[in-house]
């Protein structure tokens, strides 16, 4: 078999994003303005939300969606419900909104938070329950808005591997009250570095742009100084006169996104159908053949209610399996295949959060995945026969170590 190169990630950066960038450098207009205004403008309407606001990641994205709370009498050490297997950067975007972390643990099928048990975690202190889309498969949306309503919770999506994402005819980030996405590198869309929040409520989009500069008394959503470096009526207080750029009512954060990413944003855009479409493809392509590989390896299925945002080719490694991870990870690399583990249960496997007093076997099939999970790149750079050849690795792998 020819050997091929799967890098697990890209970036598609378009003559259009270098013709941007060129731009924003030549007129010195480097920090968060125009670009980063058009860019919130189409993300917005291609999540289908009425707003968008753009942080330097898309950590940054959850942390500040939560934040907004504080405004509606949320208090340090509040308690957000999220699924124990995630990235890490989910757990660690609570305690940066300065909230408790509440783990639930997920399902093996959809790798997402296990709906049934979120009303067992619910307290006097919780506040929010943030689902995530692990893998772009969409989380069980209509229950998690049935319970949050039920205890009058808020809903954040962490929709950071779920660009494209469709869950019953509603685009993934759209659902919640508010959405936030991840723009890095080997994300569906990406901006270099950057995070997106989207929300239909104006009032949150104003507070997430004044909590993004350090929680100012600015709360336009299109802010005149930055934009067009023109005088801004609005700055100094018509009755005390004080300039309101600074004046600080909430604890805010230092994470705007800057033109130069926003650009290399911009030629994304003009790319998304092209990314999402290729993408999804790639990963249709393994998942309708990989039933061939049961019972020893095993990855999720787009059920006819969603669409998967196709963010990366998770796969399971099942009990019946006589190889062990390592084996399997080593045989794909070597053949020019990158890996990725499939994170880890965070309250048991990331050493970070033994502060919280949880033990391994409080969340099972999370610390199943954190063992015996993986995923590769299934990217924009990649196509069909990359994915056979990945299908042929796999076959010959399992001719050789399967007993
Ligand atoms: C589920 C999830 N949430 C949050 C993040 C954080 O995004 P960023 O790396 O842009 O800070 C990631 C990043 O990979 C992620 O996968």
């Amino acid at each position: 078999m020819a050997k091929m190169k799967l890098p697990f990630g890209t970036i598609s950066i378009p003559p259009r994003s270098r013709e941007l960038v060129l731009e924003a450098l030549d007129a010195k207009r480097v920090s968060c303005g125009r670009f980063v205004r058009e860019f919130e403008g189409r993300f917005a309407k291609i999540v289908g939300t009425k707003h968008c606001v753009a942080v330097a990641t898309g950590t940054d994205a959850d942390a500040l969606a939560l934040a907004v709370l504080h405004d509606y009498g949320a208090k340090p050490g509040d308690e957000v419900i999220i699924p124990s297997l995630s990235f890490v950067a989910t757990a660690n975007a609570v305690l940066h909104a300065r909230f408790t972390p509440i783990f639930v643990d997920i399902e093996r099928h959809s790798l997402n938070i296990n709906v049934s048990k979120i009303e067992a975690a619910i307290t006097e202190k919780t506040r929010a329950i943030m689902p995530v889309h692990l893998m772009g498969k969409p989380a069980d949306m209509d229950p998690i808005m049935e319970i949050a309503a039920k205890y009058n919770l808020t809903v954040v999506e962490d929709a950071a591997e779920a660009h494209g994402a469709v869950y019953k005819g509603r685009n993934i980030g759209s659902i919640g009250h508010l959405g936030a996405f991840s723009l890095y590198v080997a994300h569906i869309i990406s901006t270099i570095e950057g995070g997106a929040i989207t929300t239909n409520s104006q009032e949150h989009a104003e507070i997430l742009t004044s909590l993004r500069s350090h929680g100012r008394a600015c709360s336009c959503l299109s802010c005149v100084l930055s934009s067009t470096q023109s005088y801004c009526p609005k700055r100094f207080d018509s009755q005390t006169g004080e300039d309101i750029r600074f004046t600080f009512p909430r604890v805010g954060y230092s994470c705007k996104m800057n033109e130069l990413e926003a650009a290399v944003g911009l030629g994304n855009m003009d790319l998304y159908e092209e990314i999402v479409n290729t993408r999804h493809d790639n990963l249709m392509y393994v998942l309708s053949r990989f039933d061939t590989f049961s019972p020893y390896l095993a990855s999720i299925k787009e059920d006819p209610w969603e669409r998967i945002g196709p963010h990366a080719l998770p796969i399971i490694i099942n009990e019946q399996a006589s190889f062990s991870r390592t084996q399997y990870t080593a045989y794909l690399e070597e053949r020019g295949i990158e890996t990725r583990t499939l994170f880890a249960s965070m309250p048991t496997q990331c050493p970070g959060y033994e502060y919280l007093g949880h033990k391994l076997g409080d969340f099972p099939v999370a610390e199943y995945m954190g063992r015996f999970g993986l995923h590769i790149g299934i990217h924009q750079e990649l196509g069909l026969a990359h994915m056979q050849y990945f299908l042929d690795v796999t076959e010959e792998f399992l001719t050789k170590y399967q007993k």
